[in-house]
């Protein structure tokens, strides 16, 4: 993800400009922290109070530069205007939250209008697309059949959250006015790896992260990904 988010950064603003980043739902703030040490300004807004403390933790942990950089705020993302201008960002983050808001067409019309002319609106969401794979690949063969109807699914928490279709989130961004520029597949080959599972060697890891980047970009690998990124620019 954070290779993806760097060459959208790298493809659409001028070398070291420092941006206006806004991360809804940032979690325990991987990206927010990372873009910070990169040099941005970073507004990390999440409606969980321990996850904000635990990002906020993180946060301590950094130089004082960094710090400076950074602003975490509780809130929530389908609410944006309560918090922050219309136009004020270059980039807007939205990862892994999307399976959790029911209608999300509205929150992500609001996430657009964040959005300076140019900005970049950075999508991470299950593939509504391939829903069948997972249990396809555990050799579940009545869950596979069930899940080519449908865009809701139990996630590995045991919560019924809900996947986005490709084609059904490129009209939303056209509607919104941040059309659809470019998209990824996330977790090509690696959907089946659980939370906590030990990292492989740092030799094969490099291999493995290799195989994924290059499936993530290339079709047909990209639209069974577990995970879609889709990238919209404000126009
Ligand atoms: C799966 S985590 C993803 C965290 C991080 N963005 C990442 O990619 O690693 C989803 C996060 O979104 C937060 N979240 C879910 N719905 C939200 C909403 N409507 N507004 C703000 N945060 C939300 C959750 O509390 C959780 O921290």
């Amino acid at each position: 993800m954070g290779r993806q988010v760097d060459e959208q950064i790298a493809q659409r603003f001028p070398v070291g400009q420092r941006l206006r980043v806004l991360d809804v739902g940032m979690g325990q703030g991987t990206q927010a922290l990372r873009l910070a040490r990169a040099g941005h300004k970073v507004t990390g807004l999440e409606k969980d109070p321990g996850m904000l403390d635990v990002a906020r933790a993180a946060l301590a942990g950094e130089p004082a530069g960094i710090q400076d950089r950074v602003e975490l705020i509780e809130g929530d993302g389908r609410e944006t205007g309560a918090h922050f201008l219309p136009g004020s960002f270059d980039i807007v983050l939205c990862h892994g939250v999307l399976m959790y808001v029911p209608e999300p067409d509205a929150m992500l019309a609001g996430l657009a209008r964040m959005l300076a002319p140019g900005g970049l609106l950075s999508l991470l969401v299950r593939n509504g697309d391939a829903l069948a794979m997972r249990p396809g690949l555990d050799g579940d063969w009545s869950g596979a059949l069930a899940a080519f109807d449908t865009t809701d699914y139990t996630n590995r928490l045991g919560l019924d959250v809900r996947a986005d279709r490709l084609s059904g989130l490129t009209a939303t961004l056209s509607g919104i006015g941040a059309p659809l520029q470019s998209w990824y597949g996330v977790r090509v080959f690696t959907d089946g790896t659980e939370a906590g599972e030990q990292l492989p060697p740092e030799d094969e890891l490099e291999r493995l992260l290799a195989a994924e980047e290059r499936a993530g970009r290339s079709d047909p690998y990209r639209g069974v990904a577990a995970l879609l990124h889709l990238c919209g620019v404000r126009g």
